[in-house]
């Protein structure tokens, strides 16, 4: 009992762990279809309460009674029972002196055959220390699958139960969602398109032959029918915010989305959905993404009630495309182009946020089911202010063009017009993107009565500091380039200037 106790895993008191181990011990045994059993273990206290010759301290109760109830009734529980039969279980010599005061005899404990009928897999025992314990049970909510088996102590090598289809994964937000599903001891099913090296940074992200990623096409049903047939959670991460000769605003934003809603509950062992939208996204938007965006979660919902929605705002990260975008603009052209002024309102958020937000939804228990969530940063900032940020880590002298919204969207308009007119593919829209101009006419912040963060048990990141600090990349003299200070002192007090 002493060396089994040591291979208990979960955070008991020491009473606990011998009652505990006790328990372990004879169901072990009877795995291992023993007849006769010695018992040896250390604390009187419990071994009184296994006797019946004291009752047992509060601790330990429910592993005392749920022992003796099984006594009782006969029914051993979740373990398949080899020795068959009734059984003798003995306490052993260092045990006979702590029985009954020192003097005793040796305590036998009948164990009772398993009842030959009914439920021989799973302890019937819900009081007592059973499948319902948290041990044995799952945070993850389940509808239909029954229950998943978990195990080890959380972390990478153990086993969540989940195992989750991300599609999407190959993405920015993906490699974050993948990393903390991964982290955590969770199969991560990686559908992707094009070359095998697209999924590849993801690999190492879980433990061996836990990530596994799978080709499919968006366009046949039946691989992805394939990718999802293995999980009991499907996440769905698809998007894009510029369109191409091949694919639509809505057939990527929308119809996939609504095309693996229908998979999914045709699937029937999906316990969670996730839909990543977008903030801002509205049947009523200026934006064609947005409005995509709506109508992808009104068909989840619709397929899925229970389906989890998460709207991001825009995401700031390594990789993320606005950063980025406007260092290299700062860099390259010596000036960031501020659309319609830099006047709007925007609420960005940590990427690796919006990720852990995706795997607390995942991990609760169902809370967050059929639930929208809004997640912003915990501050709004206007374009400028933003971009302020951005030149005051890069230590680039800032430098704006105002560019009127008119003004913007024409110079955004020929590669609408010519995208499925010209026999060949246009350069992706970075700056100048038609739709994102749009989306840019009205500000785009977390509603007031919405679910956020805090909902989820979760505080959001400031931006300044560590989220941005891959900006540091752009000093022109190495990261220890410039002064710390804000820039109005640094030079002279001017800080600011604009062409026009
Ligand atoms: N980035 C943001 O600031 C932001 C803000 C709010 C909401 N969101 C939403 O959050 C989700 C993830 O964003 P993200 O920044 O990670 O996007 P991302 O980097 O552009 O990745 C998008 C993912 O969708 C896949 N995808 C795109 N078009 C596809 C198509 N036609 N068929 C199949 N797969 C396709 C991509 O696969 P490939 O690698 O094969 O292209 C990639 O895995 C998206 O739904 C996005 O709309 C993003």
């Amino acid at each position: 009992m002493g060396s089994m106790s040591k291979k208990m895993d979960i955070p008991l008191g020491a009473l606990e762990v011998e009652a505990k181990t006790f328990e372990e011990g004879i169901l072990l045994a009877g795995d291992l279809g023993l007849k006769d059993i010695v018992l040896e273990g250390d604390a009187k206290v419990v071994i009184d309460a296994l006797a019946g010759s004291s009752s047992p301290p509060s601790s330990i109760q429910m592993i005392i009674e749920g022992f003796q109830r099984s006594k009782a009734s006969g029914d051993r529980g979740r373990r398949k029972d080899k020795a068959g039969g009734d059984r003798r279980f003995v306490f052993g010599d260092r045990l006979k002196d702590k029985v009954d005061g020192g003097t005793a005899a040796l305590v036998e404990i009948e164990v009772h055959r398993l009842k030959a009928s009914g439920d021989r897999g799973r302890r019937k025992d819900k009081a007592g220390y059973g499948a319902d314990h948290p041990r044995y049970g799952s945070t993850l909510a389940t509808k239909g699958v029954g229950h998943l088996v978990r195990k080890g102590t959380g972390g990478r090598s153990s086993v969540s139960g989940i195992v989750a289809t991300v599609f999407g994964a190959t993405g920015f937000l993906g490699r974050y969602v993948v990393q903390q599903l991964a982290k955590i001891g969770t199969q991560v099913l990686v559908p992707f398109r094009g070359s095998e090296d697209n999924p590849r940074h993801l690999k190492l992200m879980g433990d061996l032959g836990q990530i596994v990623p799978m080709k499919y096409d968006p366009r046949d049903e039946n691989s992805i029918k394939a990718v999802m047939a293995k999980a009991n959670v499907v996440l769905n991460l698809i998007g894009r915010e510029y369109e191409t000769r091949n694919y639509s605003f809505e057939e990527v934003n929308y119809t996939m989305a609504e095309q693996l809603a229908m998979i999914a509950k045709e699937h029937g062992g999906i316990a969670r959905f996730i839909q990543v939208s977008c903030l801002g996204a509205s049947p009523s938007s200026p934006s064609r993404l947005l409005r995509a965006k709506a109508a992808a979660e009104e068909a989840v919902l619709r397929e899925i009630p229970e389906a989890t929605i998460m709207r991001p705002a825009v995401m700031v990260g390594t990789e993320d495309r606005i950063m980025n975008t406007w260092a290299r603009s700062a860099k390259n052209y010596g000036f960031l182009p501020l659309i319609g002024g830099g006047s709007t309102k925007i609420q960005p958020v940590y990427v690796i946020d919006v990720a852990g937000a995706i795997v607390a939804a995942l991990k609760d228990d169902g809370t967050s089911m059929g639930k929208i969530y809004e997640l912003g940063g915990p501050d709004i900032f206007t374009i400028r202010e933003l971009a302020e940020i951005m030149y005051d880590v890069i230590r680039e002298w800032p430098r704006y063009v105002k560019v009127p919204f008119p003004i913007a969207k024409a110079i955004a308009m020929p590669r609408e017009f010519l995208l499925n007119k010209v026999p060949f593919p246009l350069p992706v829209p970075f700056m100048f993107n038609l739709d994102q101009i749009l989306a840019l006419t009205k500000d785009t912040v977390v509603s007031e009565n919405a679910l956020t963060f805090n909902d989820l048990g979760l505080v959001p990141h400031k931006l300044k500091g560590y989220p941005i600090e891959f900006l540091i990349a752009f000093r022109k003299g190495g990261p220890q380039f410039g002064s710390t200070e804000p820039h109005g002192a640094k030079m002279g007090g001017a800080g600011v200037s604009y062409i026009s």
